[in-house]
């Protein structure tokens, strides 16, 4: 098999990238070691940035994203018992975020992709790249048993963090740049209506929350958590007790509850891999660098770039550090008060939240 661009990876960053070569009339392959309903149904982001928004458009794979997808004009900040708007909106001439979840996304772009004729091998075994520097790359992998090696002028690594393209690298030829947060999230998705209209981010002494939502009858909902905490330990009952508090507001707000359909534990890191080419192999999305979720950028990232920084910001502003001191809580508080009262603040917020520009 020879192909021009063979693509490690059916996420976001691979599938996006199969389209945008084949709107430029660039051929590839793309080869996924899991199942189309595997990649289909995998839960994991849900905020699209305004860009990869009008790129879905673009590419033609909007239609059910229009119909489905929650436009959200803003996010509250919700510290002392109250909640504070960030008016994206305003903040912004007029942008604001999207909620689709990423496997709704991922349903998109596989079917415009094969709609078109366009291969994906799903459910490769065994996958491994060779020859990097070589002027013809190669992607070897087992698909129905059968050994396959796929010839390419170039390899676009898009197999994620724990992917076997960025290992391929020789040590010596890449910096690694990271940070590991000392907490992580646990995350569950609950057969309930959202109880805000829009996502709200919660700084407590006991710990981050969030609130968020898949559609008007599905919440997400995130609570703070050890990063090596051992989900068995979280009955339902724990866990909608805890966002009671995390999120209680002194004017009577009311958090709804509803069937809890699936939770886990999501580590937290910031990781960026420099430089992201070797040779003819080219990674991207997580495969090349990981954000901590706070900011939603993960999935955005997988189809423009990095914004680690704000990734690392918001994080530090909202969650409780085991290393923290009475000072640093005040801090915190210091800062929260400045990025809810003062314009300027506000709008460094907003416009990093909708998302800077890709050029
Ligand atoms: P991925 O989506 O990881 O895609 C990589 C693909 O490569 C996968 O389909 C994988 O099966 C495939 N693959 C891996 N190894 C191989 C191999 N050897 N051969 C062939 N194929 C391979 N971001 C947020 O903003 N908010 C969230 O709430 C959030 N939650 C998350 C929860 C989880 C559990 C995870 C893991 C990530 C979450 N993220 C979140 C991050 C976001 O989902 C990712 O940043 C995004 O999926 C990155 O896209 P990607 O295409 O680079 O990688
Ligand atoms: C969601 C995830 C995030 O990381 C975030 O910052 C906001 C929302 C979500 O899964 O809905």
């Amino acid at each position: 098999m020879r192909t021009q661009v063979g693509i490690v990876g059916a996420g976001p960053a691979g599938l996006f990238l199969s389209l945008l070569l084949q709107r430029e009339g660039i051929e590839s392959v793309v080869v996924e070691m899991h199942s189309r309903k595997y990649v289909e149904e995998r839960i994991r982001a849900g905020v699209l940035e305004q860009g990869t928004v009008d790129l879905m458009h673009k590419l033609g794979v909007g239609e059910r994203l229009k119909l489905q997808g929650l436009e959200h004009g803003g996010i509250e900040l919700r510290f002392g018992g109250r909640g504070h708007r960030i008016d994206f909106r305003e903040l912004t001439n007029g942008k604001c975020v999207t909620i689709y979840a990423q496997h709704e996304v991922i349903k998109d772009l596989i079917a415009a992709r094969l709609a078109a004729g366009r291969p994906i091998i799903f459910a490769a075994e065994d996958v491994s790249v060779h020859n990097l520097e070589g002027a013809s790359p190669e992607i070897h992998f087992r698909a129905n048993g059968i050994s396959e090696k796929l010839e390419c002028d170039f390899i676009a690594g898009c197999d994620g963090f724990h992917g076997i393209c960025r290992p391929s690298i020789p040590a010596a030829a890449l910096r690694i740049f990271d940070r590991d947060y000392p907490f992580g999230w646990l995350g569950i998705l609950a057969q309930a209506p959202p109880s805000s209209h829009e996502l709200i981010y919660a700084y407590h002494e006991r710990g981050f929350a969030l609130l968020s939502m898949r559609s008007p009858e599905i919440s997400r909902l995130y609570l703070q958590c050890a990063p090596d905490e051992n989900i068995a330990n979280w009955a339902d009952e724990r866990i909608w007790k805890e966002l009671h508090k995390r999120l209680e507001t002194t004017d009577g707000w009311n958090l709804k509850e509803g069937p809890v359909i699936q939770k886990g534990v999501t580590g937290m890191r910031s990781f960026v891999t420099e430089p992201m080419q070797f040779g003819k192999l080219f990674l991207a999305g997580d495969a090349a660098h990981i954000v901590p979720p706070t900011g939603a950028k993960g999935l955005n990232l997988a189809v423009a770039d990095v914004v680690q920084r704000f990734s690392w910001w918001m994080t530090s502003l909202l969650h409780r550090f085991a290393s923290d001191n009475p000072f640093d809580e005040r801090r915190q508080l210091a800062e929260l008060d400045y990025v809810t009262s003062s314009r300027a603040a506000a709008q460094t917020l907003a416009e990093n939240y909708v998302g800077l520009p890709m050029e």
